[in-house]
């Protein structure tokens, strides 16, 4: 049996060379490659490297070189054939699925490369074009410098119905094939032929190698869809490319930086602008396996920055759970959480561009979003509810391919876990709280910062009332006994306590002459607005301004229950 280029592609692409090899070679990181002891000879210092980006081995001592595939058929002493079953098996596909690929394909496969670099040139020249003034004016409007659409290669295409088209034909290409690789389509109203992208912005779509695969376009008016991309081809699988990596894994490798995964064209280019070269988005909502993997090839912890609406929430938790599966040793993924609907490209747009920094600098490991996703907002209230939890978990936990990397999970989410409820809990019950402010002092600020979910947590109870004063004549006694261990926190505690008890109400009115009075509104500044790791949080719905003021009142109430074991646990 002769096996397809794709079957060998797939290898590469799934199998991270440095884990793989790290099984049998104690491998240590130099730089952005491995070190370790040579297994095909005998040496006492190391002189074996593994380079992932390069997907090769390379022994300076005995010269022993070669990818994943000779590794097993050097070690193992074994053929080609059965080298590539058990790699195969190895990443769970099955073989027969793959078939050779001949002559025709290899040519097909060039003839479209060559389709797609004509494409982009075309594009990019229509900026000359007279018609080109009005995708000029709305890049300047969007704030996109010129050096930033050259450096991505902008195109640019007329309202016409088959420029392309025509242009492609004029080049020897027929419209089959043209339709074939995604740029024509055939009405159905009159048979004629119309190119597929029309009066949009391009922004062409490379592979890892740097070639054009696949274009996307934003439309230029109201047309829906706002962003089009090309449809899969053989050369373009969407769930396996990523935009902008050819560029950005060069950027990430040199100066050791991380990935900053993005939603969209636009955030790339944002990022770009001010210059965090080693943005890449997904061609999609969230993470796909593949492109995963690929991103891990070249850095250890890529940064995911999704946009800050609930949308770009799920799509970051969608992500968590992918990467899961796949964590390996050293190999993980930080979360930074944007806030108010904001995007990358519209901080930078108003000018924000530290806060982006900031929330960079600051993104939150893959385990403590993990447990606070879990944690936060959930009712443990009964032994039954935290049995039902902790099965939860430890399921969630198995998925963890690696056992190593299973293992230590398991750790820190019971280290968590007995922080929150300790095995002597119930001698606690008798502990009766006090509102006073002496109680507070006793407490370290360093604890506290220590303890993000607490934190948060804290930020949340009293922000939720600060946006929905209506619930705090049915969560009364409950805010009157909480305790926060954050000063500020507590100091608009009682001030909100001390409105509520004069007038019998709080109203939207008494709200902004808090948030107006000296006395507060640095405290305001300090905590809510995004400074540092603790406040790049996800804000849940029942924190901000929600018309169904009882669905405020059951989130909250659940989230004061959990604030009080905490405190109390804390405070013995
Ligand atoms: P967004 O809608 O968040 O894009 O989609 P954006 O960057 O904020 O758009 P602007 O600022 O209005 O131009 C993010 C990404 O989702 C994909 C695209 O890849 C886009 O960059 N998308 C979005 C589509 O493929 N089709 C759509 O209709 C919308
Ligand atoms: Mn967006």
């Amino acid at each position: 049996m002769a096996f397809s280029d794709n079957l060998v592609n797939t290898i590469h692409d799934k199998i991270i060379l440095s884990e793989y090899i790290g099984r049998t070679v104690n491998l240590s990181k130099k730089g952005n490659d491995f070190i370790g002891l040579c297994p095909f000879h005998n040496e006492k210092t190391p002189s074996f490297t593994v380079s992932n980006d390069k997907g090769f081995f390379h022994c300076f001592g005995c010269g022993a070189h070669g990818d994943v595939i000779s590794f097993v058929m050097q070690k193992e002493s074994i053929d080609f054939k059965e080298t590539i079953q058990i790699l195969a098996s190895e990443i769970g596909v099955n073989v027969n699925n793959y078939t050779y690929k001949d002559k025709k394909v290899h040519e097909e496969e060039a003839n479209f490369r060559n389709i797609y670099e004509l494409s982009k040139v075309y594009f990019y020249n229509n900026f000359k074009d007279k018609s080109a003034n009005r995708v000029k004016n709305y890049l300047q409007n969007r704030k996109i410098s010129i050096e930033a659409s050259q450096y991505f290669e902008l195109g640019y295409t007329q309202n016409n119905s088959d420029n392309l088209i025509r242009f492609l034909e004029s080049k020897g290409y027929s419209t089959e094939k043209i339709i074939e690789a995604g740029l024509g389509r055939k009405s159905i109203k009159n048979d004629k032929y119309y190119d597929f992208f029309r009066n949009r912005l391009i922004f062409p779509i490379h592979n890892s190698r740097g070639e054009v695969v696949a274009f996307g376009g934003r439309s230029l008016d109201s047309t829906e869809p706002k962003y089009l991309n090309s449809p899969d081809t053989i050369l373009f699988k969407k769930r396996k490319l990523i935009y902008n990596f050819h560029r950005a894994k060069k950027y990430v490798q040199k100066h050791k930086m991380p990935f900053i995964v993005v939603e969209g064209y636009m955030d790339v280019i944002a990022l770009y602008h001010i210059g965090l070269y080693g943005a890449v988005a997904p061609l999609g909502t969230s993470l796909s396996e593949e492109q995963l993997l690929l991103l891990w090839k070249i850095s250890d912890e890529p940064i995911i920055c999704m946009d800050g609406d609930q949308a770009g929430y799920r799509s970051a938790i969608r992500t968590l759970n992918i990467a899961m599966k796949l964590l390996k040793p050293g190999k993980s993924l930080k979360f930074a959480f944007l806030e108010n609907g904001d995007d990358p490209d519209n901080l930078v747009f108003k000018g924000k561009k530290q806060q982006l920094f900031d929330m960079i600098e600051n993104a939150i490991s893959m385990f403590n979003v993990f447990w606070d996703s879990e944690i936060l907002n959930i009712d443990l209230n009964t032994p039954e509810k935290r049995a039902a939890f902790k099965i939860n978990m430890e399921k969630k936990i198995s998925l963890i391919d690696d056992k190593n990397v299973q293992k230590e999970y398991k750790k820190s989410f019971y280290t968590n876990y007995n922080n929150l409820f300790p095995n002597n809990y119930y001698n606690f019950k008798k502990y009766s709280f006090k509102t006073n402010n002496n109680e507070i002092d006793k407490l370290n600020a360093v604890r506290v910062k220590n303890n993000t979910s607490a934190l948060l947590r804290e930020k949340n109870l009293i922000e939720a009332i600060l946006n929905n004063p209506g619930i705090l004549k049915k969560v009364e006694e409950d805010f009157a006994i909480l305790v926060f261990s954050n000063n500020e926190i507590e100091t608009l505690r009682i001030a909100l306590l001390n409105i509520y008890k004069k007038n019998g109400d709080i109203t939207d009115m008494s709200i902004s002459e808090i948030k107006n009075d000296s006395k507060y509104n640095f405290i305001i500044e300090e905590i809510f607005k995004p400074k540092d790791w603790a406040t790049t949080r996800f804000i849940p719905e029942f924190v901000k301004k929600n018309d169904d003021l009882n669905y405020v009142v059951k989130c909250w109430k659940e989230a004061a229950n959990l604030q009080k074991k905490w405190y109390k646990k804390e405070n013995i």
